[in-house]
């Protein structure tokens, strides 16, 4: 009877350490992301500046501000933040990534879901969020 309480005791105890193993272990482990769902009005946005390099040029700093900490420098989703998420941000020389059209970007980079942080009430110029649009196609 007591040998029983006791293994029981040590069964639990053992339980209890994975818990807690797997705790520490699982963020570790990144998710790759879903496809993004994106609504059709977004797809359907013109971009007003495509191409434009000026516009690019300001995007690069507006990305340095707010992208580069999970993004990195140059886009390969190497930022310092990026190994603490649990997604893993993908790069965006992807050639898939940059198959899609300028309004899908716009919506993963201003609207954003779950770990992508929304960015529409911190970057509210129509302009700017362009802006970034078009640095991030320079990445390719
Ligand atoms: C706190 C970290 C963080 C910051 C800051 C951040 N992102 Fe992200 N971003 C992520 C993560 C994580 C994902 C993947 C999310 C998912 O798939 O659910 C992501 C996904 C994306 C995607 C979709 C890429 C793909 O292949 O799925 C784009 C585009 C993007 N981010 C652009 C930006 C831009 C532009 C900024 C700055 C305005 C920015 N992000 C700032 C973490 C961040």
């Amino acid at each position: 009877m007591k040998k029983n309480l006791i293994s029981l005791i040590w069964g639990a105890g053992g339980i209890l350490c994975m818990l807690v193993l797997f705790a520490f272990v699982a963020p570790q482990d990144q998710k790759a992301g879903a496809a993004w769902d994106i609504p059709a009005k977004y797809k359907a946005m013109k971009n007003p500046a495509k191409g434009d390099a000026a516009s690019a040029n300001v995007g690069k700093m507006l990305y340095a501000k707010h992208c580069k900490s999970c993004h990195g420098g140059t886009g390969l989703g190497d930022g310092p933040k990026a190994s603490s998420m649990k997604t893993k941000i993908s790069s965006f020389k992807d050639a898939k990534f940059q198959a899609q059209v300028d309004g899908e970007v716009y919506y993963q980079a201003i609207i954003g879901r779950d770990e992508m942080p929304a960015f529409d009430k911190k970057i509210t110029e129509e302009e700017d969020r362009w802006a970034i649009v078009n640095f991030v196609r320079t990445l390719k």
